[in-house]
């Protein structure tokens, strides 16, 4: 009888809470209430982006105060941390994707959310001119639209240095089609055919990263975890003859960890048969080869089936663009010039964050984040004073000596609000997963110190951190499940 009772309790609990769960997502978080509509005496603030930047401060933003516009050729945030696991097949690309137009709903005022691409920024008309791409519209829509402050978080691409071949042979990893495009699975596919000679199938199975930085690193343990756990078993003719090999031309990978991470990261790779080489500069990339300069100066061409190019950053052209209407202000060739408050030096209205931007800190997820939370604050700031000045001129234009006190009070207000507190970026640790279930963590330690930890349990530190991290509860469900699915049914 105590178990039927225990059974019965348990069974009412689940069933309200997945009542209350279920009421709580169709009634409140996917049917979020009717919204202010845009109010014609507020300020129009254009956001353009939908990255880590755009995105934590459109999250933040009281939308209250100003008309906003977001334009953005991706209708959705994308959480790159995870994106070397989509690339092999760990986590389904829809698991790290957030629609943006879920947070605009979700906004007090309605916010436009645009799909379509900046091609201009004006800062003297402050105009910016976007376009819609689309294939389904079989010709380009352009239009240009007026903005009182532009808030410019438009990331970076893919540098590639103008290396011949790269653009055409190498696949990259920035954006979701990039992880989901790689031709891993093509050159696996291609060695199985019958007949291939044994030098065909090392080549079709060679596959080459080239850049040590975070992201190669990253890919690298991803391709081998892949290979380890999938295709050894089903592919077990080729396992043998799958090769992974990383290209820095640096004399070490991962320069922004600590010495001790380098050293763990290198040993780990050795022991997972992945090669390094550093000091190694690849030159060229041709259909079927990679051309690099070894350290001593000499040339070699490598057979390759599948090259990943992870090189770094660079400016995109309407960066470039932008840039050089500002010639005297605008000068640094990493990025826009901004000022303590994320202000584009030479255009008042325009601010500028994230990856697009050169100042002191690294182009990452958590610098971006942290500017657009700041951003959102002092927009909010700017609002009060805009407010407050309106305020003051009306008082200003009717009042008699007797309201000089008021006008004085507001006009103290008013200069109080005009102080913006500078931007301060709180540094919370690098991590990376490294493959093998491994992972590294460089996490600051009581204020000064720093704590290098590296392996299994760092893994799943990485692992709690990033599902934590995640924008949302559904992509933190969709991720959890994609881990536990790898476990039962693997990739
Ligand atoms: P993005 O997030 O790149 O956003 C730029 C936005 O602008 C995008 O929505 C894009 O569609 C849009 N856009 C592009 N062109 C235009 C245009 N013409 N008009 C309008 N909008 C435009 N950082 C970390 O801190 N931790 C990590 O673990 C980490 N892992 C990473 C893994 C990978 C594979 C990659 C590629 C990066 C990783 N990063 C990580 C770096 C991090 O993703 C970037 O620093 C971050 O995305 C920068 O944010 P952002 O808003 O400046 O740019
Ligand atoms: P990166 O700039 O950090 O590394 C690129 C590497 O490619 C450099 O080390 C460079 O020397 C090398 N390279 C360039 N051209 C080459 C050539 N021709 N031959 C051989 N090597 C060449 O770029 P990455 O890894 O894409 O990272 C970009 C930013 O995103 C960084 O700020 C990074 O910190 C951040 N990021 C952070 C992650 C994390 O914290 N886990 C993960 C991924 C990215």
């Amino acid at each position: 009888r105590r178990f039927l009772q225990t059974l019965g309790t348990v069974t009412i609990v689940t069933v309200l809470a997945s009542g209350g769960a279920f009421w709580y997502f169709s009634a409140i978080e996917r049917n979020p209430g009717v919204q202010q509509e845009f109010d014609p005496e507020k300020k129009t603030l254009v956001i353009l982006g939908s990255g880590w930047g755009a995105t934590s401060l459109l999250k933040t933003l009281d939308t209250e105060d100003f008309n906003v516009i977001l334009i953005s050729p991706r209708n959705y945030f994308l959480f790159t941390p995870l994106l070397p696991s989509v690339a092999v097949g760990t986590i389904t690309p829809r698991s790290i994707i957030q629609p943006t137009r879920y947070v605009a709903r979700h906004k007090k005022r309605k916010v436009a959310v645009i799909e379509a691409e900046a091609t201009d920024v004006d800062p003297v008309k402050k105009t910016v001119t976007f376009s819609d791409n689309s294939e389904v519209q079989g010709q380009v829509w352009s239009t240009t639209i007026p903005y009182d402050y532009l808030v410019y978080a438009v990331g970076a691409e893919t540098q590639t240095f103008n290396i011949p071949g790269v653009a055409e042979h190498a696949c990259f990893m920035k954006e979701l089609h990039d992880a989901e495009r790689t031709r891993f699975m093509d050159c696996v596919e291609s060695a199985a055919f019958p007949g291939q000679s044994q030098e065909e199938i090392e080549r079709l199975l060679h596959m080459v990263v080239v850049g040590g930085g975070p992201t190669g690193i990253e890919l690298s343990g991803e391709l081998h975890d892949f290979l380890m756990d999938d295709l050894k078993q089903w592919y077990p003719e080729l396992a043998e003859s799958v090769r992974i090999t990383l290209v820095e031309a640096l004399p070490t990978v991962l320069p922004s960890f600590s010495k001790q991470l380098i050293d763990y990261t290198e040993s780990t790779f050795k022991e997972a048969k992945i090669d390094i080489l550093t000091k190694t500069m690849v030159k060229e990339i041709k259909d079927r080869s990679v051309v690099v300069k070894m350290p001593d100066g000499s040339t070699k061409e490598i057979p390759v089936g599948l090259v990943v190019w992870a090189g770094g950053n660079k400016m995109r052209k309407l960066t470039v663009d932008l840039m050089a209407k500002m010639p005297e202000t605008q000068t640094n060739r990493r990025g826009l010039t901004v000022d303590d408050h994320l202000r584009l030096k030479g255009a008042d209205s325009i601010f500028a964050l994230g990856d697009c931007t050169a100042t002191s800190y690294a182009p990452t997820a958590q610098v971006a984040s942290q500017e657009g939370s700041y951003l959102a604050r002092i927009f909010n700031q700017i609002a009060k004073k805009d407010a407050l000045q309106n305020q003051l001129q009306v008082l200003q234009a009717q009042a008699g000596p007797e309201q000089a006190a008021e006008v004085d009070a507001l006009q103290k207000q008013v200069t109080k609000l005009d102080k913006l507190r500078p931007f301060h970026y709180s540094h919370q640790g690098s991590l990376a997963y490294i493959g093998s279930d491994k992972a590294i963590a460089d996490l600051p330690f009581f204020g000064t110190g720093n704590l290098a930890t590296g392996g299994v349990a760092t893994y799943l530190f990485w692992r709690s951190a990033y599902l934590s991290t995640l924008f949302s509860f559904r992509n933190r469900a969709l991720v959890a499940t994609d881990w536990m699915k790898v476990k039962f049914f693997g990739r």
